[in-house]
């Protein structure tokens, strides 16, 4: 504390704006402008933090200069997108939330940080956390999925894994939470574009996460670059100042997203960089990242009286105190293990890495083809993404070594010794020239079965990637139905961002797989589930669409006055596709067989103080070892706001031997049954709720039970 009194006393208005300012170090372009040489600026005390540096000798150059050339030797803060891993790569936000494991969720970031650390960073630009429910929205890609609990769980669980146990231990990085918030809610899926929802679905979807992140203890936080109903997130200081510094005492960093604060201008809030940058400051934006707002606007704010010199000295207070709580004043090196020239990712690493990713992949359907026997002789893999090595990173690939991830080529020939695997593109990702089909036909009506690599190029998910039909780029349904048309046995890989709209292909496919973007071991994985040596377990954490005109579509949507009916005209549903989804939230096969029963929920009466216990008996009734995951969701069927039809409230897993069973057991204070009512307070009403139990959210194979809460 008192280190940071003494600087505050003897730092220059230059060197406080300093330490609000962050800059890119040009390694990764990830907005529109991009800095010069930042030397001078960092011995001149005008640059206290940097973004896209990575790599042991270049950050302990940079800090070097920090430290030991700048007058008053505060180091620098540097950070990173290390959104699914640093060097070792894991599956992207919604495939990884798709393993509905919070063990799994921490140990990937713990990875991530550990290696993030080596490449000398003390901060990350993740967990995202922006619940998606749009699959035009590229940004899916990023985050947990649809779900406002999952991201609450998935939230804590990243925040627990970079963070450690100790932020200053050498391999701990800050946790940077983003985008705060409602950024998936972007109007019509625009990336950038504006968001106007309800308090309530504010309150009920959006902040949930962001309050388990920050109650786990997330060190920093990064408003989004929407506005809410006309107020930017980089200047609401209702959300900001008052709800996340107010209510949740959040005492941590708040870094600005690139450029958002110059971008107040484009809003229409601000009229120059000067007003700019007193409403980012004014709702306790700390860290201006790459606007040069606080440089440039924050000196003319403080002359026209828009803020004090206490406003700016909050802000590096806390920007210091982030600094301090990293070891950063202790011991500026402390981070940094050089990497040797053409390093790759090493085997405890990779290990975890295909243990993820075969357990992301979801098998959508199965007409029985999997998993491949020995009766195949002659495989023909086609499509673009067959040997796709730069697009398994996926979006956001941190500093992933380029040669590191294994293309599906490489997996299915290695997980298929014995067997002659033909390959032939067919066409490209988004191109339009057709004129490879006929020799991936050849290569088809050779073999005994085909597997398609098909999909979307890692680049078109991720930020600025909004797409309006979010179908098969290119002229690939060409390549897929020229194949299907020959009658063989025809297993699809989709690989994407989000739920690619394939009705047709999911029709008429013997088999189907979402295989999103599956890291640094993906072909290893994906081999790995077709071959059977891993039986499939991951499940959709993203309702599936079947046609675009369908979303936004989530499973948590409020009752209608006039629920669909296809027999009655007047009921809520559409003249040309069903109202149900392609796949719900929650879906995912196996090669085993499972079913569940026995539910039970005690006490069936409970005080609203009380705790209710729901179980129920997974039975494995297949002749194979599996993984089965298991939801509690809730429904409160009278309430004096309505309630969504079904609201996920726990998840569960049971690994069963063939022939066994298990119980999962959910414990739920009924605390959680708490809503904003008409007031918006949180309130728990007493009367029935029905008990939902199944294994995806499909309703009609819920076990259904209710329990009634009787007052306090
Ligand atoms: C813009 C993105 O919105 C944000 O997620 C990211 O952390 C920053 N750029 C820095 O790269």
């Amino acid at each position: 504390m008192r280190r940071i009194e003494n600087l505050l006393t003897a730092m220059t208005l230059e060197e406080k704006i300093g330490q609000l300012n962050m800059i890119t170090a040009n390694y990764a372009v990830t907005g529109p402008i991009v800095a010069g040489d930042a030397t001078e600026g960092i011995r001149a005390g005008r640059i206290g933090n940097m973004l896209n540096l990575w790599g042991a000798e270049p950050v302990r150059a940079a800090q070097r200069l920090a430290v030991e050339e700048s007058r008053l030797g505060i180091p620098l803060l540097i950070g990173f997108d290390t959104v699914h891993g640093q060097r070792t790569i894991f599956p992207i936000g919604p495939a990884e939330a798709g393993i509905f494991d919070e063990e799994i969720w921490e140990r990937t970031a713990r990875m991530a940080a550990i290696e993030a650390a080596e490449d000398g960073l003390s901060m990350v630009f993740a967990p995202m956390l922006d619940v998606a429910r749009d699959p035009r929205w590229g940004r899916m890609a990023e985050g947990p999925g649809e779900d406002p609990y999952v991201a609450s769980r998935m939230g804590v669980a990243k925040v627990r894994g970079f963070q450690g146990s100790d932020l200053a231990a050498a391999d701990s990085v800050v946790a940077t939470v983003k985008h705060f918030c409602a950024y998936g809610a972007v109007t019509a899926g625009r990336d950038y574009a504006s968001v106007d929802i309800s308090e309530r679905t504010l309150r009920e979807v959006y902040l949930p996460p962001f309050e388990a992140a920050v109650k786990a203890g997330a060190g920093a936080i990064m408003p989004a670059f929407n506005d809410i109903a006309g107020v930017p997130m980089t200047a609401h200081v209702r959300l900001l100042r008052d709800w996340l510094r107010g209510e949740l005492g959040f005492e941590g960093v708040i870094v600005s997203d690139y450029n958002a604060i110059a971008e107040l201008i484009n809003h229409g809030v601000a009229g120059d960089l000067a007003e700019a940058a007193a409403l980012a400051l004014k709702a306790g934006v700390d860290l201006d990242m790459m606007a040069n707002a606080y440089t440039r606007g924050l000196p003319e704010a403080l002359e026209r009286g828009l803020v004090t010199m206490d406003d700016i000295d909050v802000c590096v207070r806390r920007v210091l105190r982030l600094k301090e709580r990293l070891g950063l004043f202790d011991d500026p090196y402390c981070r940094g293990v050089p990497v040797a020239p053409n390093a790759r990712t090493g085997p405890a690493q990779r290990a975890l890495a295909r243990e993820v990713a075969r357990r992301a992949i979801v098998l959508l359907t199965n007409k029985g083809v999997l998993p491949i026997t020995g009766k195949v002789q002659r495989l023909a893999l086609l499509g673009p993404l067959a040997d796709a090595r730069g697009d398994m990173r996926g979006p956001w690939f941190g500093a992933g070594y380029e040669q590191d991830p294994v293309t599906i080529l490489e997996g299915m020939i290695a997980g298929l010794p014995g067997v002659q695997i033909l390959h032939a593109p067919g066409v490209s990702i988004t191109g339009e020239d057709v004129s490879g089909i006929p020799q991936a036909l050849e290569a088809a009506r050779s073999a005994d079965m085909v597997v398609l690599a098909v999909g979307e190029a890692a680049n078109m998910s991720g930020e600025a990637t909004s797409r309006a039909d979010p179908c098969l780029p290119g002229r690939q349904n060409e390549l897929v139905d020229a194949v299907l048309n020959l009658g063989k046995p025809v297993i699809a890989l989709v690989s994407s961002g989000r739920p690619l709209t394939i009705s047709s292909l999911v029709e008429r496919a013997d088999a189907v797989l979402a295989t999103w973007w599956l890291g640094t071991e993906a072909g290893h994985a994906i081999a790995d589930v077709l071959t059977g040596q891993h039986n499939p377990s991951g499940r959709l954490s993203v309702t599936w669409p079947r046609e675009v005109g369908q979303v936004p579509i989530f499973y948590a949507e409020r009752p209608s006055g006039r629920p669909a009916n296809p027999k009655d005209h007047y009921t809520s549903k559409y003249l040309d596709v069903p109202v149900t989804p392609l796949f719900p939230f929650g879906h995912g096969l196996s090669y085993g067989r499972f079913r569940l029963c026995n539910l039970k929920v005690s006490p069936t009466e409970v005080a609203t103080t009380g705790v209710i216990t729901v179980e129920v008996d997974v039975v494995n009734e297949g002749g194979v070892a599996g993984e089965e995951t298991v939801f509690l969701f809730m429904r409160d069927p009278v309430a004096s706001v309505a309630r969504p039809v079904m609201e996920l409230k726990r998840f569960g897993k049971a690994r069963l031997r063939p022939q066994s069973s298990e119980a999962v057991r959910f414990s739920l204070p009924v605390a959680e049954l708490a809503f904003p009512g008409l007031d918006m307070n949180p309130v728990v009403e007493p009367g029935t709720f029905e008990v939902l139990v199944g294994t995806s959210a499909d309703e009609t194979q819920l076990l259904r039970a209710t329990v009634t809460l009787c007052g306090a």
